[in-house]
């Protein structure tokens, strides 16, 4: 496989699994050149040792305007750079933001939220139980509990949920145009603008009120610009990447059932599924795009200072060497230590929330709707793997 082009990047084949391609990058040439969609070059990282390395260390850059930073759609650099949130940044710079947010996400935080989120779960599977069955678990269940629960964290009003929703989908899908892309990053901008100048002039406690409260300047260390992008930041990550671990989790358990049967007998287990399905699906898998600050070396291959790196968390999370028959849903695997929320400074602020969403729908969806089936064949249901974010768009159940 060295001496070909590989394009970047590569369509799953199979729903659950990683591109096949990976396994064999990680057995043969594990940082491996590759020609990126839109032209541009980068370093493709299949290895668990490796992909974590490029998250931890130093030497890679998450900054989005350093020359070389990779992308895969190159036209929308320069308005991604101009409206960067955290994650692209790097200490101390973005420090600041996680210093300002990480109150806001401990597990005691959280597990605060549990009888609201349980409450928002059971309100959203009233609804799907008094519909007429076959019902679309992604329009009906997956989307609207992360979304109502962020809006609910954020202060934001979830009967907009319309639009921010939509704006989401076309700002992150490769299908999208430049213009498309740009014109939905303007108007959730200008509705986020709109919110703030809201909170200000209403002082609200909700997690948007009080970093007004708390961090904007003149007294605090936030303009008003930074905290527009956080906010864009929360709102997008917090609703799209749950909704999809839902849907494919759900589909995962129904098609695996002695799995499903493991976890009905004893949910205690739930814990454990829930990391053991985000390694498994391993949603978000080359978003971590990093450069190369200074020349450096990865498992023998030289990486120069201005190299693009993308550090595959599904590869990682599938590297055999780490986890014993990765392809494999075992819910009692016991083994936690997959990337599915990345490692290192960025290693994502909403995975307790996330866990903790993830750990009631689950719970829930199966006790109270315990003849939960696939209402078409596996083979014809609709993924979306045109997004860093893997996905359903559609999900018809029945009981
Ligand atoms: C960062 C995955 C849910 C907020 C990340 C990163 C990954 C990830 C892989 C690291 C990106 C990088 O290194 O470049 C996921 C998955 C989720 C999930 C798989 C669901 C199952 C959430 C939720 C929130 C959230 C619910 C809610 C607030 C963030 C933020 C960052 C982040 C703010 C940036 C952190 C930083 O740069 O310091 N997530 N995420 N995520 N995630 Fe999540």
């Amino acid at each position: 496989m060295d001496d070909v082009t590989i394009p970047f990047p590569m369509p799953r084949a199979c729903p659950f699994n990683p591109p096949p391609q990976y396994a064999q990058l990680r057995a043969e040439t594990p940082v491996r050149w590759a020609e990126l969609t839109g032209g541009a070059t980068a370093w493709l990282v299949t290895h668990y040792e490796g992909v974590r390395r490029v998250l931890t260390d130093p030497c890679f850059s998450a900054d989005i305007t350093h020359p070389g930073f990779p992308s895969t759609t190159p036209e929308l650099l320069p308005a991604l750079r101009g409206n960067r949130s955290f994650v692209r940044m790097d200490p101390p710079e973005h420090s600041r933001y996680r210093r300002a947010l990480i109150p806001e996400f401990t597990v005691r935080r959280i597990e605060a939220m549990r009888p609201g989120i349980q409450s928002v779960v059971d309100a959203f599977i009233d609804d799907l139980l008094a519909g007429v069955p076959p019902v679309d678990l992604v329009e009906t269940l997956a989307v609207p509990v992360p979304s109502m629960v962020i809006c609910q964290l954020l202060g934001v009003p979830y009967t907009d949920h319309d639009f921010f929703q939509s704006s989401t989908r076309t700002l992150v899908s490769a299908s999208s145009s430049p213009e498309q892309a740009m014109s939905a990053m303007r108007d959730l901008h200008g509705y986020l603008d709109e919110l703030i100048g809201r909170k200000l002039r209403e002082p609200a406690d909700d997690l948007l009120g009080r970093l007004i409260a708390r961090h904007l300047e003149p007294d605090g260390e936030l303009t008003r610009q930074d905290l527009l992008m956080t906010c864009r930041l929360l709102l997008t990550a917090g609703h799209e990447t749950t909704a999809n671990m839902i849907t494919l989790g759900t589909v995962a358990l129904l098609e695996n059932p002695d799995q499903l049967a493991l976890l009905r007998a004893d949910p205690g287990l739930l814990p454990g599924a829930v990391e053991e399905l985000l390694r498994y699906l391993s949603i978000v898998d080359y978003f971590p795009a990093r450069v190369a600050v200074e020349d450096v070396e990865i498992e023998g291959t030289r990486i120069r200072s201005g190299d693009g790196v993308f550090a595959l968390l599904a590869a990682a999370n599938w590297d055999p060497a780490m986890f014993d028959a990765p392809d494999r849903l075992d819910l009692r695997r016991g083994n936690r230590r997959h990337l599915a929320f990345g490692n290192g400074v960025h290693q994502c602020l909403g995975q307790n929330l996330a866990r903790l969403e993830l750990e009631i729908v689950f719970r829930t969806l199966f006790e109270r709707i315990p003849r939960l089936r696939l209402a078409v064949p596996a083979e014809r249901l609709p993924y979306k793997d045109d997004t860093p974010v893997y996905g359903m768009t559609e999900l018809p159940v029945t009981w």
